[in-house]
């Protein structure tokens, strides 16, 4: 692992054995809120049950707990990282003065797994995703899923996951996740979630997927996304793109 200072100040981790860092070098902090938090409309809530899935640094969850405590709403947080290593790298961050008792309310919930203020609730789990998911019971509002590329980890974008997780969200509940690519798409589509590509930066699109919310992708996505579902053969088996 090799410690970063990306482009707002905040730090990352580049992790040698998967070549990615876990934080785009243009800001860790800056890309938690640009592409999760602020698709969150925290006017809404009273409390708030979000699931961080690729919890990492803790980046997302800060900036939601952040924000939590300026709204004053009610914060549930449900983590899961399959990686200690990288939470024990928390310790070592140097956060932005503005976000400072979120990170001492957050490196305390990493260090003793579960964290119960009056305000707020926190739970991590050090596991991996794909195992648990489908064995929690309780209800979010927003799932903030938050994977290395498709490349690199294709379990986070698979149609068996992304179905598990369509069971953990409430009626208005939807899914953020950093990436658009077609197979994740189309993996979304198969489940019947609607969803809406969202702009990050040029060229960098976010999917917003959701059951209940009237969600709606564009024609030519929407194509592109059913080409990457076709079956296809090799050696006269039958394939889906997601399963090679
Ligand atoms: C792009 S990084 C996420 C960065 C993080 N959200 C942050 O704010 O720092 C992807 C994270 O997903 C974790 N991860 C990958 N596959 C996982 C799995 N199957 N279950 C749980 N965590 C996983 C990685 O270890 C890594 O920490």
């Amino acid at each position: 692992m090799r410690k970063i200072k990306t482009n707002d100040g905040s730090y990352t981790f580049l992790d040698s054995d998967i070549k990615e860092v876990y934080n785009p070098l243009y800001g860790a902090v800056k890309r938690a809120n640009d592409v999760y938090v602020n698709q969150i409309d925290f006017a809404k809530y009273k409390k708030l049950r979000i699931l961080d899935i690729g919890f990492g640094l803790g980046y997302n969850s800060l900036c939601v707990i952040e924000k939590c405590i300026q709204n004053n709403i009610k914060l549930e947080i449900f983590a899961i990282e399959k990686n200690s290593l990288i939470l024990n790298e928390i310790e070592s961050l140097v956060i932005s003065q503005n976000l400072i008792n979120s990170f001492d309310i957050l490196k305390k919930g990493v260090k003793l797994k579960k964290l119960r203020t009056d305000n707020i609730n926190f739970k991590l789990e050090v596991r991996n995703a794909s195992n648990i998911v489908k064995n929690i019971n309780d209800k979010f509002d927003v799932i903030l899923l938050d994977p290395f590329s498709y490349v690199k980890n294709k379990e986070l974008y698979g149609r068996k996951f992304l179905s598990d997780l369509k069971n953990l969200l409430d009626e208005e509940g939807f899914l953020v996740c950093h990436n658009s690519n077609p197979i994740l798409l189309n993996n979304l589509i198969e489940n019947k979630y609607n969803i809406k590509k969202y702009k990050i930066k040029e060229y960098e699109y976010g999917v917003i997927a959701s059951s209940f919310l009237k969600l709606k992708l564009g024609e030519k996505d929407e194509k592109l996304a059913k080409a990457f579902g076709d079956d296809f053969k090799i050696d006269g088996k039958q394939f889906k793109y997601d399963e090679i």
